[in-house]
């Protein structure tokens, strides 16, 4: 498949198969891409919450889309998908957390000097403290970085034939509160349900619906 194939088969997944789970190892896949996802500076500000039996993913949903709320309409895909995960983002970047970013990056033996060990410390803090004082703040500057993430993953999945949601539509304050995210710096931005569609599924074969080519891009 081209990556167009692919980024037309990808849809967004209304109703899961309960019945049908994501190998191990296609999972693992999946979070090796999640992993690799690209961000500025290299910051990974990013942390994932799996959900991958009925008792997680009944706690994700009594979260994240607790009845009786505007979001209870997203329970059941967090139910019955294979894996449920929660992108979350880090809201501060703590110099702690930087030294362990240019320590890993040593370990992994992307420096060939303490020179440029140094300078690319120092370029990442330039836009770590452009982004502090940028009115919309750092931790939107990581969500935006935890959104590539999220559209890698869902061409990654779509790729090997898994099906996916991605959801925002999410009591982020129940998250807050049953994962303990505030405390750990953390925000969550979305839970892509992952999975395989049911028979049932409306989506499944309605028409991509996108606005025109000619709408879209200039050409300079
Ligand atoms: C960031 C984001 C958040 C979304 N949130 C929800 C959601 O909470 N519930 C839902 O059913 N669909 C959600 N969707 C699915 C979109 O409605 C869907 O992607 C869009 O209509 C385009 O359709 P397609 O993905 O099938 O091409 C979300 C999509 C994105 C990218």
């Amino acid at each position: 498949m081209t990556p167009a194939d692919v980024a037309a088969k990808r849809y967004a997944t209304k109703v899961f198969d309960p019945t049908q789970r994501i190998s191990d190892d296609d999972f693992a896949q999946l979070m090796a891409v999640m992993r690799l996802a690209p961000s500025s500076v290299n910051t990974q500000p990013w942390h994932f919450f799996v959900a991958a039996d009925d008792d997680a993913k009944t706690r994700l949903a009594a979260a994240a889309a607790p009845v009786g709320s505007i979001y209870a309409y997203n329970a059941p895909k967090i139910l019955a998908a294979s894996h449920s995960v929660v992108f979350s983002a880090q809201q501060t970047l703590s110099d702690d957390y930087l030294h362990h970013l240019s320590g890993v990056e040593q370990a992994d033996g992307r420096y060939k000097s303490p020179q440029a060990r140094s300078n690319y410390q120092n370029t990442r803090l330039q836009f770590v403290t452009i982004n502090r004082e940028d009115p919309r703040g750092l931790a939107d500057w990581c969500a935006r970085q935890v959104y590539l993430n999220i559209g890698a993953s869902l061409m990654a999945a779509a790729q090997m034939g898994i099906d996916a949601l991605p959801m925002e539509g999410i009591d982020t304050d129940g998250l807050n509160k049953t994962l303990n995210l505030n405390n750990q710096g953390l925000q969550p931005l979305a839970i892509i349900c992952f999975g395989y569609a049911a028979q049932e599924d409306f989506n499944a074969d309605l028409p991509k619906s996108r606005l025109p080519m000619g709408e879209l891009f200039t050409h300079l």
